[in-house]
């Protein structure tokens, strides 16, 4: 990808006149006019955005004191505040205006069960009293403004109703995703110090049980052992698990999903049923007026020196950020039916599930399950059902898809699709075209939206109606975004150039801080670029102005004195018709100083054999170059990945080097791949 070139990746695909018609903005004019607003008159830009939205203040914004901020290091503290003063409240914009508005019989979610025929749905109007219920549940068991809740539940609708009820009572929500570990669970709660757990009995992903209770019941065990008590867990009966009181069998309402495998401990004293806390409770609750930078959640995201950083996003900015790029870039009109793939547990689910949507009144499917089960049909079963307008996934799970080839896909007519979205990483132009012409159609434009936890939502994307696409390229900034591209030395590249991707302003939705370490904020996003914010990641600009992510900088290598990054071999490896996913990492070399190693899965079928190998390797030098040769290839049946799917590259580092000492490998999804690859593991001799 970063390297261009191939026939495929020259091409260039502009907007149809379908996907014009109709459009927000509909060319790339209306795009740089808006975009150049949006740099040079924030506060006329954003204020529009509030005005066309209808957002509601309850002290609106001062358009004097509109941004404010210090994005130089040298000069004083990081400090960004939007609207500061401004009083507001995310939950009743999301929920509350939208009633009001007529569309409470508007249906919020379509929920999809991990089982198919295992459905419901939900509309605004019973959201919010669910919402404003559980506000007040809250309430009794002493949560105020400012305290942290932590959520670990699977993709659920109380799951939705537990975050607003924290957003319109002030309290932050810090959500931990249900396949983390009790003991990265415990360590999110201790650094949050909440108080107050909400998870439910457990829940199927694919055939594969998971006990959230046993796992939450752990934590707490945990957070114990080191001095913090956890007052009160609030448990969903989702599963309709057998429920056990300090031992003794309870008797329990008639489960919906009995799953009498599952028992249930109920902790007296601390433990506590959703059902039975929520009953007779009243569905009426009095907004919490908000400090336009009151902080709205937390979010914990990996961090390069290995504890997790809490991300913080404040009120008024995050509903701008996240309602306006949900709007642009999926192009979002009142009656389309959208799904996010995501687990509102990352920051995707957070504002592409949740926040973004909900500030349209959009209609979303919320899926539980896992998008191979019960088989590789599901999603476009489900798009079928639905009948799905856009839909927004991961690189990840279109290169999974790509391995089972075209007939799960054509079983079903996926006519409905009118916006492809995907996240997570640089996209290989390969995937880009499966997604495009066999997903697609060749219909559907593909958003490519590169954005992180602590940038809120996209930043750098395509609009659907206006840009021409190039497979691979996030291509430009969304309103509000200035990106630059600096060499090491912190010094701008003009035109063509590759470095460091960074934002030269603060942007509505740009995270505030880490939560209770703001030198780490500082330290992390802003001291090796005085005055910009660093994303990380490497970026190359084409001579057309479109931006091409090259992956993140700590996974950068030089070989012999050319800087490369993985994914660009990567990209290339995916290329070779037999290879179904690849991962490259650096690999010490007597003569070059690093070189590739690299780990290919092979399609179904396909056998792994020298032929193979020296086919790859010759692929990657005309590819890429001769000193790109994948010097190392590495038979890999599985690739060790978090449970979003992010490959993890330190893990295969480590393989590379024969070194069993992984560290902590806690948010593996399948930690038996990685003995495979250690049984397979070729003679190297670089
Ligand atoms: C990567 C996910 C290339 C990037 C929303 C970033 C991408 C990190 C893209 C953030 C994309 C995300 N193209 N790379 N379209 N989207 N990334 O915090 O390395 O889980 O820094 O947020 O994912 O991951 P995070």
């Amino acid at each position: 990808m970063a390297s261009g070139g191939g026939e495929n990746n020259t091409q260039v695909y502009p907007p149809s006149s379908a996907s014009q018609n109709g459009a927000y903005v509909t060319s790339m004019q209306q795009y740089k006019e808006m975009h150049k607003q949006s740099i040079e008159d924030p506060a006329s830009f954003w204020s529009k955005i509030i005005e066309d939205f209808g957002f509601h203040f309850e002290t609106p914004p001062n358009r004097d004191k509109f941004l404010e901020y210090n994005f130089d290091v040298t000069k004083g503290p990081i400090d960004i505040k939007w609207m500061q003063g401004a009083k507001t409240n995310v939950c009743y914009n999301v929920l509350d205006r939208n009633v009001k508005n007529g569309l409470g019989d508007n249906i919020a979610f379509y929920w999809e069960g991990n089982d198919p025929g295992d459905h419901s749905t939900i509309t605004y109007g019973q959201l919010l009293k669910e919402v404003c219920k559980f506000s007040n549940v809250l309430k009794s068991l002493g949560v105020k403004k400012g305290d942290r809740v932590a959520i670990y539940m699977p993709m659920i609708v109380e799951l939705v109703v537990a975050m607003l009820a924290c957003a319109r009572i002030g309290a932050m929500h810090s959500i931990v995703f249900g396949g983390f570990s009790a003991d990265s669970l415990a360590g999110r709660m201790l650094d949050a110090k909440s108080a107050v757990l909400i998870t439910a009995d457990g829940v199927y992903r694919g055939a594969k049980l998971v006990d959230l209770k046993k796992i939450s019941d752990d934590a707490v065990d945990v957070c114990k052992t080191k001095g913090f008590d956890v007052s009160t867990m609030v448990v969903v009966r989702h599963l309709g698990s057998k429920s056990v009181d300090n031992g003794a069998e309870v008797n329990s309402p008639t489960p919906k999903r009995p799953c009498y495998s599952l028992s249930t401990n109920m902790v007296s004293g601390r433990d506590r049923w959703w059902h039975e806390i929520m009953e007779g409770v009243s569905d009426q609750c009095d907004t919490e007026w908000l400090d336009a930078e009151d902080p709205l959640f937390m979010l914990y995201t990996s961090g390069s020196t290995g504890t997790p950083k809490g991300v913080v996003h404040t009120q008024a900015g995050y509903l701008l950020y996240a309602a306006t790029t949900f709007k642009y870039v999926f192009d979002y009109h009142p009656g389309d039916i959208y799904w996010c793939t995501a687990d509102v547990g990352w920051i995707t689910g957070h504002s592409y599930v949740v926040y973004g949507p909900m500030a349209s009144g959009a209609t979303s499917v919320m899926f539980e399950g896992v998008p191979t089960y019960p088989d590789e049909g599901r999603c476009w079963d489900i798009v079928d059902k639905y009948k799905v307008n856009s839909i927004y996934t991961a690189p990840t799970l279109i290169r999974t898809l790509m391995k089972y080839g075209d007939a799960p896909i054509k079983k079903y007519s996926r006519k409905s699709l009118r916006v492809l979205g995907t996240v997570g990483e640089p996209i290989n132009p390969e995937a880009w075209l499966f997604y495009y012409h066999k997903i697609g159609d060749g219909r559907s434009p593909i958003v490519d939206t590169f954005w992180q936890t602590e940038t809120g939502g996209h930043t750098m994307t395509p609009l659907p109606g206006a840009t021409p696409l190039k497979p691979g390229s996030c291509t430009f900034p969304f309103f509000g975004i200035e990106p630059a591209v600096v060499n090491d030395k912190g010094e701008e590249l003009e035109g063509v150039c590759e470095g460091y991707l960074v934002f030269k302003k603060p942007w509505p939705g740009v995270m505030r801080t880490v939560y209770g370490n703001h030198p780490r904020y500082e330290g992390t996003y802003f001291k090796q670029f005085p005055g910009y914010y660093k994303t990380g990641d490497g970026c190359r600009r084409d001579e057309d102005g479109y931006y091409w992510i090259t992956g993140r900088m700590d996974d950068m290598f030089n070989v012999s004195g050319h800087l490369l990054s993985t994914a660009e071999i990567e990209s290339a490896l995916i290329e070779h018709p037999k290879v179904a996913e690849a991962a490259a990492v650096a690999y010490p070399h007597k003569t070059k100083g690093e070189c590739c190693y690299s780990f290919v899965t092979l399609i179904e079928g396909a056998e792994f054999n020298e032929t193979l190998i020296s086919e790859l390797r010759s692929h990657v030098r005309t590819k890429i170059g001769p000193f790109a040769a994948a010097e190392v290839v590495h038979n890999a049946p599985g690739l060790p990945k978090t449970r979003s799917g992010k490959i993890m590259r330190r893990v295969l580092r480590k393989i590379a080097k024969n070194d069993h000492d992984l560290g902590d490998v806690s948010t593996m999804a399948d930690s038996s791949v990685v003995d495979v690859l250690f049984a397979n593991r070729p003679d190297v001799n670089v």
